[in-house]
C-alpha cells in the first residue's frame, strides 16, 4: 500500500472495508493484518483463488468474493465502514452509475468511499507508440480498444494482450457518486506516482515517480461521505 491510501484511510482497525477490485487481495491482505475486517470483490477467479490461498497460508481472516463489482450487492449484503478502490480499477467499467450505486448501496450511513486512481489526461495517450500521441477523449464514451505484447501484470509477457477499457472524466467520477447519494469531501489531483507505468516519467526525491514538465496530474483522490441518517427532532417543533 502507498502513503496516499494510507493517509487517507488512517487508523482502520476495527473497521469493515470492501475492497473492489482487489485482483489477488494484496491490500484486503494488508488491511486485514491493520486489524481490519475486509472483503475483497474481484471478477477473476485466478485472483480470488490465489487471494484465499495467501489469506489461508498467512493464517488472517480476509473475505474474497469472485463476482463483477457492479454485482457486488447481489453477492455482499453487509454494510462497510469503508470502500475502498485504488490504481486501475475504473477504466475497465463502461459506465460509473451502477458502480456509484453500488458503493452507496454498501456503505454504512457515516461510512466513506476513497478511491485513488490514475488521472483521465494520462489516459487520452496512446502509449503504443513512441513517442504517445494524444488520441482519446477526455471524456470519451466509446470503448479504447488496444492490442499489445506483454499483460498488464508481466511487461515482459510474450503474450498478446487485447484490451478494452473505459475513459472517466473527473466530471464523471464526482457527478455518479453525489447523484448516488454521497458527499465529496475533497477531490486532490497528484503530480506523483507510486508506479512507474508511463514513459518518460521521473523518480522524484520521494522514490515516486513524475513528469519532468508536470504539465498534468497522473493521479486523482476523491473522498465521499455517506450521510448519517438524521431523524429532525426539529420538525416536530416547528
Ligand atoms: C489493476 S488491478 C487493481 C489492482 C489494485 N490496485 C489492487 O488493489 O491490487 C484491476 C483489477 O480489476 C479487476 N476487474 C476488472 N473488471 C472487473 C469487474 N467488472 N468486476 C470486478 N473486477 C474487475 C481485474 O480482475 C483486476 O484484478
Amino acid at each position: 500500500m502507498n502513503n496516499y491510501e494510507l493517509k487517507a484511510l488512517g487508523d482502520v482497525s476495527g473497521k469493515n472495508i470492501l475492497h473492489l477490485q482487489c485482483h489477488f487481495g494484496q491490500d484486503s491482505l494488508s488491511f486485514a493484518r491493520m486489524g481490519a475486517k475486509c472483503t475483497g470483490v474481484d471478477i477473476s477467479e485466478e485472483g480470488i483463488k490465489l487471494a484465499k490461498q495467501l489469506n489461508s497460508e498467512l493464517n488472517l481472516d480476509a473475505n474474497f468474493v469472485c463476482c463483477n463489482v457492479l454485482d457486488t450487492s447481489k453477492f455482499v449484503s453487509e454494510k462497510f465502514d469503508i470502500v475502498f478502490s485504488s490504481y486501475g480499477t475504473i477504466g475497465w467499467l463502461p459506465e460509473l452509475k451502477p458502480w456509484a450505486k453500488m458503493i452507496s448501496e454498501r456503505l454504512k450511513p457515516g461510512g466513506f468511499f476513497y478511491i485513488v486512481e490514475f488521472h483521465p489526461i494520462a489516459w487520452m495517450f496512446d502509449y503504443t507508440v513512441s513517442p504517445p500521441i494524444m488520441k482519446y477523449g477526455y471524456q470519451q464514451k466509446e470503448a479504447i480498444y488496444e492490442e499489445y505484447e506483454g499483460t498488464y501484470a508481466d511487461a515482459n509477457s510474450k503474450m498478446m494482450s487485447k484490451e478494452y477499457g473505459w475513459n472517466h472524466s473527473l466530471g464523471e467520477v464526482i457527478s455518479s457518486l453525489s447523484e448516488a447519494g454521497l458527499q465529496i469531501e475533497y477531490l486532490k489531483e497528484r503530480d506523483a506516482s507510486p508506479y512507474d507505468i508511463f514513459p518518460g516519467l521521473v523518480k522524484n526525491d520521494e522514490g515516486m515517480f513524475e513528469l519532468p514538465s508536470k504539465i498534468y496530474p497522473l493521479l486523482f483522490e476523491v473522498k465521499a461521505n455517506k450521510k448519517n441518517r438524521q431523524i429532525s427532532s426539529l420538525h416536530f417543533f416547528l
